[in-house]
């Protein structure tokens, strides 16, 4: 039997840059614009998700998810320094108690990937004011959250302190090399982390705070052990560390990695002939379970699954592809795993950081007119979720 645990939360997740459109005071939008930047294709109107996000929200809820997570965007709160608004506050409230008047437990993400272009321009997070700065703007959106049962701070904060990294080493190199995370930028994602979680609890005393780190399941070739380990170390084990006192951590696994050791330098070491995914990624569903099984050990903390998913055009894959990621995650929570949900990425045909063409939705955009297609997966994500078991 795959039962899952009662109450066991079954979402959807999105992020504001990647859904809302035009979200011209961020970081992400100026980057787009740049004139040689990394980024291919800019965000533009993204799914006007900013306008339609009553029609998302009422898409997960027919089809029978119990859940929703949703980012709120930094620098549509204070688009200027210490100018914070209002109206995109009540904006962003409005959500919430939409959410739940619909019967889907929010999980609201205070930072994805953006920051206010502002503070992008003072150093982002290496600027030593970072973390004051962030907790100031978490303590400003609290009223929002006083419902919200899961709060994720930062979403993948080891991805973000490699966003500078990127920038300056391009596309191509980074696909040749495993570059580390920028140490200024780790030092102040995690000040940061820690600053709003001491502002937010006296403010939110009903929240689980939490955030959310990117997994990967590493197989080193033979020789390759140590140095895996070391740069896993640096990529993804500090920010689990600096989750201690938290209520719980974000599982978001999507593939394995494999690398090898050359001349003293971890590569990636390319497993031909294998399935991959539209982002190249390989096809291996078992890196759910693997990485759940690595953060419950690491960390001993509840665990939620903020993201998981495959990017296909073919909808097929992604049902088989999330069974098998299910039944390896049911398998640790039989061994005894506190995991309190899981949420697929994404609900949305969605902005992928650069281009469009990864499709990673339950739901299908259309990129002129936004009407939404929901594909037959998030029928049977929704159905999961109404019989808690996969059938
Ligand atoms: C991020 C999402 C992203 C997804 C698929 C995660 O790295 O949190 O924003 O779209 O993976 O690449």
């Amino acid at each position: 039997m795959t039962h899952f645990p009662d109450n066991f939360l079954w979402g959807a997740s999105t992020s504001a840059h990647q859904i809302e459109g035009n979200n011209i005071a961020s970081d992400w939008w100026h980057l787009e614009q740049a004139p040689g930047s990394f980024v291919s294709e800019p965000s533009g109107d993204a799914c006007d998700s900013y306008h339609r996000w009553r029609e998302d929200l009422a898409l997960a809820r027919d089809a029978g998810l119990t859940a929703y997570r949703f980012s709120i965007e930094w620098a549509r709160i204070e688009p200027t320094p210490g100018r914070f608004s209002s109206a995109e506050l009540a904006y962003y409230q409005e959500i919430v108690s939409t959410a739940i008047a619909y019967g889907l437990t929010p999980l609201v993400t205070l930072h994805h990937s953006t920051n206010p272009a502002w503070l992008a321009t003072k150093g982002g997070w290496a600027n030593p004011d970072a973390s004051t700065l962030f907790a100031r703007y978490c303590a400003y959106i609290a009223p929002a959250l006083e419902n919200v049962r899961y709060i994720c701070l930062i979403n993948e904060p080891n991805m973000v302190a490699l966003f500078p990294v990127m920038s300056q080493a391009g596309a191509a190199d980074f696909a040749q090399k495993l570059p580390a995370p920028d140490p200024a930028h780790t030092a102040g994602l995690i000040a940061g982390h820690h600053a709003a979680r001491e502002a937010l609890r006296p403010l939110l005393p009903y929240a689980q705070l939490g955030w959310s780190i990117a997994s990967q399941t590493y197989h080193p070739e033979a020789g390759a052990e140590e140095l895996a380990a070391e740069y896993q170390r640096i990529s993804e084990d500090v920010f689990y560390d600096a989750a201690a006192g938290d209520d719980w951590v974000g599982v978001q696994a999507y593939t394995c990695r494999r690398v090898k050791a050359v001349a003293g330098e971890l590569l990636p070491a390319p497993k031909q002939n294998v399935k991959r995914t539209l982002t190249g990624w390989e096809y291996y569903p078992p890196a759910l379970e693997e990485c759940v099984r690595r953060v419950a050990e690491y960390t001993g903390l509840p665990i939620v699954v903020t993201e998981n998913g495959i990017a296909t055009p073919d909808d097929a894959d992604r049902v088989a592809y999330t069974t098998d990621a299910l039944k390896g995650l049911h398998q640790a929570i039989a061994d005894g795993i506190d995991v309190r949900g899981y949420f697929h990425w994404s609900l949305l045909d969605n902005y992928e950081w650069g281009t469009y063409a990864p499709t990673f939705g339950l739901v299908a955009v259309d990129r002129r007119t936004f009407v939404r297609t929901p594909k037959p997966s998030l029928a049977w994500l929704g159905g999961v979720a109404q019989a808690n078991q996969l059938n």
